[in-house]
């Protein structure tokens, strides 16, 4: 039955994972994944989600199947902080909902859908984008081709060229946008930039489909998500991917969730019954635990404003650790321009830096990036920089 079975190549991210785990240098940093260690190298558990797990096992409770679409105080909490508690179009009802594994769940899902609405449809994603992504929309039966984004000359974004790829794409298109920090470039649009990316969708007719897995390790909570208010000031149906594995720091817990922006409440109830069958087809019905975690959080106000703050502190980490890394990279002889690694947003910085400098980087110095050039920021720390900083130095200079 296997004879045939092809090795399949391993992830591009995930596959450094087993890679590093299996390397027994003990100098090793793993600056691959997407994933935000504290200043001593270590996974944080957030205090609100101690906090609130503590709250859940004082009064413990059965675990029956939730809903297909998750748990009803969960979607009601994920709307509120993508859309605004007093958002019209919450109101309205005209946002369909759904728990999903993860962001990539929520992504998988709106994938499925957006097949079986549209069959024939392609799929734009940005040059570079997650790896994850081609994959995923592949997978789902899309044609996936990109738009030009990253501008290596200038350290930022052609964006004159991705406004043309979505001028040129017919009508119906799924464009796959990030809705801030972004994926690996660390490069976002400005809003006067986002706003003549709507336009432009709003006239081409093309579909967005907003991946947003950073929100508040940009430039804060409601900064990071104001691409949503202009999506929504446009009056487009649109579709929106949340994680909250950085953001709560609750990897693998797989929490994140799928919403859809439709026309009127009547559509809505359409919509989300077509949701319910993909995830019902696919896994039946959404896990407890990490869920119900992220709503007693966002639905209590000192666990809340403990997440804000708990949160902000990621995010000022993150961005000292890119002066740092500057700096420290100065220090060892780099003499070129590098003030765009703090420009970056987010957890990544695109360092530049070709797949064979990366592959040096990992073979004699133990540090792990993944071959496109991008480096995860939030792993690094005041102990393991230096060496970090010594070893691009040393592939940069030679
Ligand atoms: C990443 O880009 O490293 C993260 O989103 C983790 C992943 O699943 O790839």
């Amino acid at each position: 039955l296997f004879a045939a079975v092809e090795m399949a190549p391993r992830d591009p991210i995930l596959g450094l994972n087993e890679q590093f785990n299996a390397d027994t240098n003990p100098a090793k940093v793993n600056l691959g994944v997407g994933v935000y260690y504290d200043e001593n190298g270590k996974l944080p558990l957030l205090k609100c989600v101690a906090q609130a797990e503590a709250q859940m096992q004082a009064d413990p409770k059965a675990r029956g199947y939730l809903p297909i679409d998750g748990i009803a105080a969960y979607d009601k909490a994920v709307q509120e902080l993508v859309f605004g508690a007093g958002s019209a179009v919450l109101a309205a009802k005209r946002v369909a909902t759904v728990q999903a594994l993860g962001g990539t769940g929520g992504l998988k899902i709106g994938a499925d859908f957006l097949k079986r609405l549209n069959p024939a449809a392609k799929v734009l994603i940005s040059d570079p984008s997650w790896e994850n992504h081609r994959a995923l929309f592949n997978n789902a039966g899309f044609t996936v081709e990109t738009y030009p984004y990253y501008d290596a000359a200038a350290r930022g974004i052609n964006f004159e060229g991705m406004l043309a790829a979505l001028n040129a794409a017919a009508a119906g298109t799924v464009v796959v946008l990030h809705a801030c920090c972004h994926n690996p470039t660390g490069y976002d649009l400005t809003p006067a930039q986002w706003a003549q990316v709507v336009d432009t969708v709003k006239a081409r007719g093309l579909v967005a489909f907003l991946d947003m897995a950073y929100q508040g390790f940009g430039e804060g909570i409601a900064e990071d998500g104001a691409v949503i208010q202009q999506f929504l000031a446009s009056g487009l149906d649109f579709f929106v991917s949340t994680s909250f594995s950085k953001s709560f720091s609750l990897y693998g817990e797989r929490v994140g969730a799928l919403s859809v922006v439709c026309a009127t409440a009547e559509e809505t109830t359409k919509v989300l019954s077509q949701l319910k069958i993909v995830i019902r087809t696919n896994y039946s019905n959404p896990p407890t635990h990490g869920a119900q975690v992220v709503a007693t959080v966002l639905s209590t106000p000192a666990l809340r404003q403990l997440w804000e703050d708990e949160l902000a502190g990621m995010r000022l980490r993150i961005r000292a650790m890119r002066e740092a890394l500057v700096k420290a990279l100065q220090a060892a002889g780099v003499t070129q321009d590098l003030s765009f690694v703090t420009r970056q947003k987010g957890m990544f910085s695109y360092s530049g830096l070709s797949a064979a400098q990366m592959q040096r980087l990992r073979s004699e110095f133990g540090v792990y990036g993944v071959d496109s050039g991008r480096i995860c920021v939030a792993a690094l720390n005041e102990k393991n920089l230096p060496a970090v900083a010594q070893a691009m130095a040393a592939v940069l200079k030679s």
